[in-house]
């Protein structure tokens, strides 16, 4: 089979400076290929990677096949592929890559099945779909198959639906679970590159602007937290009432999506959910509403009730879709896909440091441990993502105090009160 699908392996040299460049920013990797290239614990193990094809996730595949293991990627998302990252994968670092930017539905399931086979050891994930591929279409490829690793929420959500079906053939770390990689990738990553997409794909002015975000989970938290900053009116929707109350307790409005849908300028769902902007919000919306996604999939905006509604639509800039809808217009930047990887460049590298740390000690973990794991979702162990976080730090040149005796003894005891 061909090794690789690609759109022009002539953009090359311009993926390797940007590679190069967020390596830069990546000096945990670095210090993991330093610790690992020469012994070379991932050793025969063949692993399908389906991630989203950025600079980052390149640096990551490049530790992978340094550390011993014969790597595939494709995209988890047909919009976030960056052909010349791609292009540089294969031609600089002999990595199989199967992805192209804007790649219909059915190219982006054939990208799927090429970086597959029943020679397969272990699947990392970005939303579980070579997990789904493997537990549908493709069973006959299980029988290699050791474990694997989880990058994102809605992945999680999803192995978490299998293994409470009992069909989850593997186990599987929910590397999204570890704290490295949550509490900063999530908040902190998507809350800058959320932001960093509206302004690119519109440059429209934050100030003064009532944004709304769907969703006080982890991303959602990031993006209000910027969006405040950037002197807008944020709003947050919930379902789940503490979350709902801590978005209150930070300075925020909360309200039912029905009254937001009134008086937002702007809206940003983070939920996982689906439909969570309906054809009923967007009924009650201001012309110029602009409707933004940064949860997984393209479900969160219902964009097939817009697309019904609309008499109409044009692209007004390039990820704007302008849909007239009665006499307003109301615009959807990326089609209602991921607005950070669609309509800008994901994470920064920094952040991606410590996510893709947590990748790489997974796969490593479950290539030495696979034989006493079960098929179930387990999370980083708490050492590694301690390491991580130790690592992060030290490249950031920051020292922490640690524990005296007297401390330890004190907080591991009970008999001390007042
Ligand atoms: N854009 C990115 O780069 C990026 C990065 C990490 C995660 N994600 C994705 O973002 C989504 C959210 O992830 P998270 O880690 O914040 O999850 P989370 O579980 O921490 O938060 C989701 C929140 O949405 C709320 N919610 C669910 N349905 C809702 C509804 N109908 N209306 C309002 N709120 C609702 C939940 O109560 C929860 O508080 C997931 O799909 C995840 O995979 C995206």
């Amino acid at each position: 089979m061909k090794k690789y699908n690609i759109k022009n392996i002539n953009l090359a040299s311009q993926g390797k400076k940007k590679i190069e460049w967020a390596g830069n920013e990546m000096p945990v990797l670095k210090s993991l290929e330093k610790k690992f290239s020469k012994n070379k614990p991932l050793k025969g193990l063949r692993l399908a990677a389906c991630l989203h094809v950025t600079s980052e996730t390149a640096n990551l595949m490049i530790l992978l096949k340094k550390s011993g293991a014969e790597v595939k990627l494709c995209a988890s998302n047909p919009l976030s592929t960056q052909d010349e990252v791609v292009a540089s994968l294969v031609k600089d670092y002999g990595i199989s890559v199967y992805a192209v930017h804007g790649a219909s539905r059915q190219l982006y399931y054939q990208h799927l099945e090429s970086t597959v086979s029943d020679q397969t050891n272990m699947t990392m994930d970005d939303g579980a779909d070579l997990v789904n591929l493997l537990h549908t279409k493709k069973k006959n490829y299980l029988k290699n198959i050791v474990g694997g690793t989880e990058e994102t929420t809605t992945g999680v959500i999803r192995l978490k639906a299998l293994a409470g079906q009992g069909k989850l053939a593997y186990p599987i770390i929910a590397v999204n679970d570890a704290m490295t990689k949550h509490f900063f990738d999530n908040r902190y990553g998507t809350g800058q590159s959320t932001i960093d997409g509206l302004i690119r794909a519109t440059n429209i002015l934050l100030a003064g602007k009532v944004l709304v975000v769907a969703g006080y989970g982890w991303c959602g938290r990031g993006v209000a937290m910027r969006a405040k900053g950037h002197g807008s009116q944020v709003i947050v929707t919930e379902v789940d009432p503490v979350r709902a109350l801590e978005a209150r307790m930070d300075g925020f409005e909360v309200m039912q999506m029905v009254d937001a849908a009134r008086i937002g300028d702007i809206f940003v769902t983070a939920t996982g959910d689906i439909n969570v902007i309906d054809a009923k919000h967007i009924k009650l919306m201001k012309s110029g509403a602009i409707l933004a996604n940064t949860g997984h999939f393209d479900v969160e905006i219902n964009v097939k009730a817009l697309q019904n509604m609309a008499k109409s639509n044009k692209e007004v800039r390039p990820q704007v879709v302008e849909y007239s809808v009665g006499n307003k217009k109301i615009n959807l930047i990326a089609g209602g896909r991921l607005v950070n990887l669609s309509a800008a460049e994901g994470h920064p590298a920094q952040v991606m440091d410590m996510s893709f740390a947590g990748q790489f000690q997974a796969a490593k973990y479950v290539w030495q441990n696979y034989k006493k794991m079960k098929p179930e979702v387990y999370v980083l162990p708490i050492k590694l993502d301690n390491e991580i976080a130790k690592a992060k730090l030290s490249t950031m040149g920051i020292q922490i105090d640690k524990l005296t005796q007297e401390q330890k003894k004190y907080l591991s005891s009970w008999e001390l009160g007042t």
